[in-house]
């Protein structure tokens, strides 16, 4: 089954000749969906090499539409550029100061535009070592508190969910696929979209650590919907092996 594999350069490569490196292996990912999450800057000049099998996100945006916001992009203006997906909450930012209220603003505001908003959402090892019960109290507040301003109804497009542990990104120490596999579980339970036949409840991705080794143990899981990838999307070595096993 097809999955969804979510590239995330985070602020990487520093060249555009590398990004345009990156794109030509990231096409030659072929049993999956893929999008690639760049830094705005390459947006607008990578999307056309991209053709239209691997789609273009953003790492982020303001949720005004438009205004005296200097330095920030809107979602309108990504829209404009082709964008489909958007990264709201990951833990980089959530590091940097972006609070839960700013993160359900930027939920909304994607969903009102027509965007696919990707939550990221995950816990410190602080909380994982006291056990899975801890963990899976810490993501349901950060859902609860993201999807405050939402509601969804039957038919709703099934929101992405990317559980990425904090302890586990750019560590090279990955969750265990059993773990994984429980909080998907779990995330699915908590978001409850009212069934409309023939579409999924909600989309979980699994993202920390993932590489060309280990991302088809979590694709095997039928709970576990794609994988949002860092590091190993952002190095021209890296990816060319992950591109070889996707
Ligand atoms: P990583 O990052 O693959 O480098 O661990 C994942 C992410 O931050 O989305």
């Amino acid at each position: 089954m097809k999955k969804f594999i979510g590239l995330n350069w985070k602020m990487n490569p520093v060249s555009f000749r590398e990004a345009k490196m990156l794109v030509h292996i990231a096409k030659k990912i072929k049993k999956h969906k893929a999008a690639i999450f760049p830094p705005f800057v390459f947006i607008a000049e990578i999307r056309f090499p991209l053709g239209n099998r691997i789609s273009i996100g953003a790492q982020d945006f303001y949720y005004e539409t438009k205004g005296a916001f200097t330095g920030e992009v809107s979602l309108p203006m990504l829209k404009s550029l082709g964008v489909k997906y958007v990264l709201i909450g990951h833990s980089e930012r959530r590091a940097m100061g972006e609070m839960n209220a700013i993160i359900a603003k930027k939920l909304k505001a994607a969903l009102v535009a027509g965007m696919i908003p990707l939550l990221c959402v995950g816990e410190p090892w602080s909380v994982r070592k006291k056990g899975r019960q801890a963990a899976e109290a810490y993501v349901k507040r950060q859902l609860k508190e993201a999807f405050k301003r939402i509601r969804l109804s039957k038919g709703s497009r099934a929101p992405i969910v990317a559980y990425e542990p904090i302890w586990a990104i750019g560590t090279g120490r990955a969750c265990s696929v059993f773990d994984a596999v429980k909080m998907s579980k779990f995330i699915k339970g908590t978001i409850k979209v009212p069934p409309s036949k023939g579409k999924m409840t909600s989309i979980v991705l699994y993202g920390g650590s993932v590489d060309a080794k280990n991302v088809n143990s979590f694709l095997a899981q039928k709970e576990i919907d794609g994988a949002l990838v860092g590091g190993a999307s952002a190095d021209l070595k890296k990816l060319r092996e992950l591109a070889k096993v996707l």
